[in-house]
């Protein structure tokens, strides 16, 4: 097919148009038309086999048939109201928040995106709690607005401005470069004690919350040890911190464990917040609180597109999808399935320096012996891989990560593709 687009008129006009703050992720940045399932089409119709899902959001592939059936059944009946008015699919889509979550999570507040939803859990942790101090986690990403810019500890989406106050960052827990010098064999959890030092040194003596990430997604798919979150979480109810699991990319089955992540640890958090791939690329976000937290949130606030007709009904039937079709086992079986084939590549490509993660949120750190980040290196691959059609997205505070989050309907024969593509691509970049 040849385009009847205008590929570099585009390009001229994205440029005009667009903030320069809106940057791609390639050099040579493919102008992509089409998507179905875990496949992208450009304009000149290539396929390119998408590992990446719009940054983990397009959960059960790109146009599901059912999903979108959904949406378009929910267009054409009642597209919006505001929260001002009673609607039904924002009620259902609560009702089965609920459902899913763990513990004792039970009131949502729906918005329009995982940064709304990190600054609604803030709030009202703030709120309820009467405390202003949050702590956060080196290394995270929480979202793009004031708040959440300041909560995220990423040099590289922060703007050069005033951070928002009362916001302290804590060592996050990196085994492949452990703050503290230690090796998985010796790990004594200094990250969970720096948590406590953190409190003591550098707030009153309490906070209001920490928010964490239960793997770190733009920070490079840093997974934390099995201990960590029990062990956090006992120091957060030592000093009556509450716990906010931001799962905008953890959530609803990827990690292949768990529906959430922080529920794959053991641990139950008091607020949760999830966006993302929720409604599978249609905007929502959701906060989801205890009952007796959500009693601190009587004064009126209204969200105008929160949880409008259009992204609940959808999200609704993403989440049915996901259950019913067993979703959360093919991410463990085809997670487990990449991570034996990266590490069976390793053995050539020593490049491939830590192999993390779980379910289908996984990350390479590209890095030489001496641990160097591989920046150049990364970008090549990345570039090389889309060339021969396949999308992954990059990450981490170097920008040396390969993220591999694809739709969680992916199969063993695209795994195989993928592997004989990053073989041939290395072959070519690091030898
Ligand atoms: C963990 C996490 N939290 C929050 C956000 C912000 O979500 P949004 O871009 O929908 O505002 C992101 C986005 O990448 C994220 O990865």
């Amino acid at each position: 097919m040849t385009s009847t687009l205008n590929k570099t008129n585009y390009k001229e006009k994205r440029d005009k148009y667009l903030l320069p703050c809106i940057k791609h992720i390639y050099k040579d940045a493919p102008l992509f038309v089409k998507g179905k399932n875990q496949f992208l089409y450009d304009d000149n119709g290539k396929e390119y086999l998408d590992l990446f899902a719009g940054i983990v959001t397009v959960s059960v592939g790109h146009c599901n048939d059912k999903v979108l059936a959904a949406t378009i059944k929910q267009a054409s009946t009642l597209q919006h109201t505001s929260t001002a008015f009673m609607t039904q699919p924002i009620i259902d889509l609560a009702e089965k928040l609920a459902s899913i979550t763990p513990g004792k999570l039970e009131v949502s507040f729906i918005t329009n995106s995982g940064t709304e939803a990190n600054e609604t859990a803030i709030r009202l942790a703030r709120l309820k709690s009467k405390k202003n101090e949050v702590i956060a986690l080196q290394h995270s990403y929480h979202g793009e607005s004031h708040l959440a810019s300041s909560l995220t500890g990423n040099h590289n989406w922060r703007p050069e401005l005033p951070a928002a106050n009362s916001i302290v960052f804590a060592a996050n827990p990196y085994c492949y470069r452990c703050p503290f010098k230690k090796t998985p064999d010796n790990c004594s959890l200094e990250c969970v004690k720096d948590v406590e030092r953190v409190i003591q040194t550098q707030t009153p003596g309490s906070a209001a919350c920490m928010i964490v990430e239960p793997i770190q997604g733009v920070g490079g798919a840093i997974t934390p040890p099995a201990d960590y979150f029990k062990e956090l979480h006992k120091v957060l109810q030592k000093y009556g911190i509450y716990l906010i699991a931001d799962e905008v990319q953890t959530g609803f089955g990827r990690t292949g464990q768990a529906m959430f992540g922080i529920t794959s640890y053991g641990v139950d958090p008091d607020i949760m917040t999830m966006a993302k791939g929720l409604a599978n690329g249609i905007p929502i976000g959701a906060m989801i609180a205890t009952p007796e937290m959500a009693k601190a949130a009587t004064k009126q606030q209204i969200n105008t597109f929160g949880g409008n007709p259009i992204s609940s009904a959808t999200a609704i039937a993403v989440i049915d999808t996901i259950i019913e079709e067993k979703l959360m086992d093919n991410c463990k079986t085809i997670g487990d399935y990449i991570l034996t084939g990266l590490n069976e590549l390793k053995k050539d490509f020593p490049v491939l320096a830590d192999i993390r993660g779980k379910g289908l949120m996984l990350g390479v750190e590209i890095a030489n012996s001496n641990k160097d980040p591989l920046v150049d290196e990364t970008n090549k691959i990345i570039e090389t891989l889309k060339d021969n059609g396949i999308i992954i997205g990059k990450g981490g505070i170097f920008g040396n990560v390969l993220r591999i989050k694809p739709p969680m309907i992916i199969t063993k024969a695209n795994v195989d593709t993928f592997m004989q593509q990053l073989q041939k691509t290395l072959s070519k970049v690091v030898k």
